[in-house]
């Protein structure tokens, strides 16, 4: 394992240690039933279930179930056919190349005035923070202060964050914060679906480009940077798998690989696993796909989330920084770091 893996390994364990060391330690398993709960190992069937087994989308402690109640609408994340489909294709022309390519000023500038020249330390989580907020105040049209967004946007996430993963012992008050903390993030963006694009958007984009930036100063990946950064933003988010469990509900009873799911039960699909996220070289050709997710809910946001790291790494890549500290997020939705800081070598 290098130093880079190591480290960042690190941060993903201590973000929900008991879930991700239990997650961890079944991992040869393809799939493993815990009551009724199937944990979810094994690319191919990581696949099957996303792509053939019926989900409950509006279950309980779903992302689907978890979105509808934190932003209060029906939204991507737990719609079906048709609607679905609507919605999907009004998200495309938004999240396509052109509003890719339109972005892209916007974040360099932002880039351009956190960094400077990295003659003096710089944190990324701030200026990635500013990015995510930004990018997600212009795909809705809100004039709010992009960190404030951002801000909101992760403590919504942290509060049902609880919720949404297994817990082992209850945790009065959760819901009663939750509920606050989705309210602010409502008064920056009123509409439900605009909410929830932020919360994906924003959470997943923090936990992601910190980590990859900082993976590829420890590797001493910044020569691949410079000559290949998509290839190589690709690879690190493959690497990272940003949001690494999606937990899932059953609607009805299926065989995957062998293995009997029944309607009702609860599967933890462990994206991080089905991305081979611990191998140097993958061998399932979904890999890379996988830390987005597969099939007809499959991350419409991914080309963005690309580009942003691309972005990223070709404007660190001149300076080859090396990274002087970080400190993993204590509370965030995804294993993140809440600091991340960086300086040219
Ligand atoms: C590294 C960054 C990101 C990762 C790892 C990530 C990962 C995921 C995953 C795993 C899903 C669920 C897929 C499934 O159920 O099959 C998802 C869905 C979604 N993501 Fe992302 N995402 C990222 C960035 C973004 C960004 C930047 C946006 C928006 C700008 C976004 C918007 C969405 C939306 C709207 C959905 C719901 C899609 C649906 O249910 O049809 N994501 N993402």
């Amino acid at each position: 394992m290098t130093r880079a893996s190591r480290s960042d390994r690190t941060v993903y364990l201590r973000s929900h240690p008991l879930l991700f060391a239990l997650l961890a330690a079944t991992r040869r398993r393809p799939l493993l039933r815990l009551g009724r709960t199937v944990l979810v190992h094994h690319p191919d069937a990581y696949r099957e279930v996303l792509t053939r087994v019926p989900l409950d989308r509006t279950a309980a402690r779903t992302t689907g179930g978890t979105a509808a109640r934190l932003t209060g609408g029906s939204l991507l994340f737990d719609q079906q056919g048709a609607e679905h489909r609507t919605a999907r294709r009004e998200l495309a022309h938004l999240l396509g190349p052109a509003g890719v390519a339109a972005l892209q000023p916007l974040w360099q500038r932002i880039l351009d005035r956190h960094l400077g020249g990295l003659t003096a330390p710089v944190d990324l989580v701030p200026a990635v923070r500013e990015l995510a907020g930004a990018t997600a105040a212009a795909l809705t049209g809100s004039d709010a202060d992009p960190v404030r967004l951002a801000l909101a946007a992760e403590r919504a996430a942290a509060a049902t964050a609880r919720a949404h993963l297994p817990a082992l012992l209850p945790r009065p008050g959760r819901g009663r914060r939750a509920r606050r903390a989705a309210l602010r993030l409502q008064e920056l963006l009123p509409d439900p679906r605009d909410a929830m694009l932020a919360v994906a958007a924003v959470n997943t984009t923090l936990a992601a480009l910190p980590r990859a930036a900082a993976w590829c100063a420890r590797d001493r990946l910044w020569a691949q940077a410079r000559h290949d950064a998509p290839a190589l933003a690709a690879e690190l988010l493959r690497r990272t798998a940003a949001s690494p469990v999606l937990p899932r509900a059953a609607a009805a009873d299926a065989t995957v690989l062998g293995h009997r799911i029944r309607r009702g039960d609860r599967l933890l699909l462990v994206a991080r696993h089905a991305a081979q996220s611990h191998h140097d070289t993958p061998t399932h050709s979904h890999a890379v796909r996988a830390p987005f997710g597969l099939g007809p809910h499959a991350c419409p946001g991914a080309a963005l989330a690309r580009a942003q790291l691309t972005l990223l790494l070709s404007t660190l890549a001149p300076h080859r920084p090396r990274v002087l500290r970080t400190a993993p997020h204590p509370a965030g939705a995804l294993p993140s770091y809440r600091t991340c800081i960086v300086r040219a070598s």
